[in-house]
């Protein structure tokens, strides 16, 4: 088995990695540069690990697997989904990508983990020994679902009905957000044109120019740069300077 995984901000990375030395399988970063068909031409069962944006897969993990839909055609899939709180039917809402659509998932998951949007009111960011009881709670789910896999226990959560439903009410405008937010990155004059956020945007986005960041369209609101910037001074989606920055699971991930 080999998990792919895109991760913003490091929640879904640590939930790929806990689950491959739970599992004994292969992992790799989307970002990475590997030959992904023969990656997956390697293995009977494909795993995907994503953080969600509004009960939607994240943007680059869905470019991902068109990408690769004939290599992974005939596959058995395994689903893992990062959220703060709900998605509803994150791990489902990937089936509109797959080759056969739920037909070949053996197992989706929701994980919750720390929350990455530092600029919206009503989320605090915790850091540190803040996260420690959601980590463990997250890393035993994780141990969980590795097990389950490898003794052949099928779980597919948030493929009812319901929880589909549950998705819809974030769902349904999620598309119409990721598109005004795409070319709509805010650096103000706090910005000392380090580079952190050109040299850390996984979709190439962002580069500097003569006159400091300038955004090519193509953000996909992963935060990574929000939390990382020394100067909190970019801001996507929401326009207000983060008080408080996520730091990742190790509070090394976005140094
Ligand atoms: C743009 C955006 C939208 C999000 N939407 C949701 C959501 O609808 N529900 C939720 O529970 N968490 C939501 N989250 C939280 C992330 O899914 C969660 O923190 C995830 O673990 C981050 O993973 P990463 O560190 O691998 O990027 C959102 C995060 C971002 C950046």
């Amino acid at each position: 088995m080999i998990v792919f995984y895109f991760s913003g901000t490091g929640n879904s990375r640590f939930v790929a990695e806990t689950f491959c030395r739970a599992a004994d399988a292969a992992c790799c970063s989307i970002e990475d540069s590997a030959n992904f068909n023969a990656l997956i031409a390697a293995h009977e069962t494909v795993g995907f690990c994503y953080p969600i944006y509004g009960s939607c897969v994240a943007r680059p993990m869905r470019e991902f697997v068109r990408a690769h839909t004939a290599a992974l055609e005939g596959k058995r899939f395994v689903i893992l989904c990062t959220q703060l709180i709900f998605s509803g039917d994150g791990a489902h809402a990937l089936c509109a990508e797959l080759p056969g659509g739920e037909k070949n998932v053996i197992y989706a998951e929701h994980v919750c983990m720390p929350n990455n949007v530092c600029n919206f009111p009503l989320f605090r960011v915790t850091n540190g020994a803040e996260n420690a009881r959601k980590l463990r709670a997250a890393e035993r789910k994780t141990i969980r679902a590795a097990q389950d896999v490898l003794r052949g226990v099928v779980r597919r959560r948030g493929f009812n009905p319901a929880s589909v439903l549950m998705g819809k009410s974030q769902s349904a405008f999620w598309p119409a957000v990721e598109r005004t937010a795409a070319g709509d990155v805010k650096i103000d004059a706090d910005c000392i044109r380090c580079g952190k956020c050109v040299r850390l945007c996984p979709t190439k986005n962002l580069t500097m120019g003569e006159n400091g960041v300038e955004q090519a369209g193509r953000c996909a609101v992963c935060y990574r740069c929000v939390n990382a910037c020394p100067k909190q001074a970019i801001t996507v989606m929401f326009h207000r300077k983060p008080k408080k920055q996520y730091q990742g699971v190790s509070g090394k991930e976005l140094t």
